[in-house]
């Protein structure tokens, strides 16, 4: 029988260097949108299609996310004892998942951070998530590629149609077939072209399902002149042998990896909380009418 797509990775080993100083001693991922640390977001994305095995590429000044992961006996104890019963399960609800941990000794590329991943994989597919890409939580993009990857058995990607302006920050894909509306059999990929050399606007965004097929791949690749081994140039060596798909995301996504998104992300979010919507809207009202 197939493998069904059961553990997630959430590479977390960058840098961060464009929220400086907010990321020289502590975590990117966990700067908080509204009351969650970004990574938290992918987590529970990942755990609404039914994923519980979760792997994370850590690095240096990354233990924050261990911990906030763990379960926290004396805070769950005061919680308990203060009747505080609504925080304590937030703060529980994600304690029956299994989280492991591997540390990428340096920050050498995201292609080199899932090679990290293979001994947890192993022969199984998987889900890669990054985290500094927010899926509004009222989309279901991962669920939809986990049931093409079930029906084709073969590695999607996540694509969105971006402006002409910004295709030099993402990998962007050739179309090949369009085997179903907004499914696309990849020709080619090219990673951060110029605008007048890339072969179409539908940009690679942070959701992936991978085969273990990317770790030879990956293991194949050369790294580049920065010494970093890319995941698009994994992603065009198995191209020869097996299909890789990409899927067309038409639902809300944040950019949280840089400093506009993430206000952003944490303006609509915030809009969207039951509690803050009102009173945050009105404020946001009052800023614009200058009162
Ligand atoms: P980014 O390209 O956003 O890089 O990585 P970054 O270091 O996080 O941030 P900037 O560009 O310096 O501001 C995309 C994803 O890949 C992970 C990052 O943690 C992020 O989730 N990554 C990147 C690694 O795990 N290891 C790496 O060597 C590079």
């Amino acid at each position: 029988m197939e493998k069904r797509v059961k553990k997630a990775i959430l590479p977390a080993a960058g840098l961060g260097t464009r929220f400086l100083p907010a990321t020289k001693a502590s975590p990117k991922e966990m700067l908080p949108v509204v009351d969650k640390p970004m990574i938290q977001y992918a987590v529970e994305e990942a755990n609404r299609c039914g994923l519980e095995e979760f792997l994370f590429i850590t690095g240096k000044y990354k233990r924050a996310i261990e911990d906030h992961f763990d379960s926290a006996f004396e805070l769950e104890e005061n919680l308990r004892k203060k009747g505080k019963d609504a925080l304590l399960e937030e703060v529980q609800r994600l304690n029956h998942l299994n989280f492991a941990y591997i540390r990428q000794r340096h920050p050498l590329g995201l292609g080199h951070a899932i090679l990290c991943a293979r001994p947890f994989v192993k022969d199984e597919p998987f889900a890669v998530l990054l985290s500094d890409d927010i899926i509004d939580p009222d989309d279901n993009l991962l669920g939809r590629m986990i049931s093409i990857y079930d029906r084709l058995l073969c590695p999607v990607i996540a694509l969105e149609a971006v402006p002409e302006d910004d295709v030099h920050r993402y990998g962007i894909i050739e179309k090949g077939e369009e085997i179903e509306d907004g499914l696309f059999r990849i020709k080619d990929l090219v990673e951060k072209p110029h605008k007048k050399d890339a072969p179409s606007n539908l940009a690679i965004i942070g959701r992936y399902i991978l085969t273990p097929d990317i770790f030879d791949a990956l293991q194949s690749v050369q790294s580049g002149k920065d010494g970093e081994i890319q995941l698009t140039d994994g992603l065009k060596a198995i191209m020869g042998r097996i299909p890789l798909y990409g899927y067309l995301f038409k639902g809300k996504r944040y950019d949280a990896g840089d400093k506009l998104g993430f206000l952003k992300a944490t303006v609509e979010l915030a809009l969207k909380d039951p509690k803050l919507s009102v009173p945050f809207r009105r404020h946001l009202d009052s800023i614009v009418r200058g009162t």
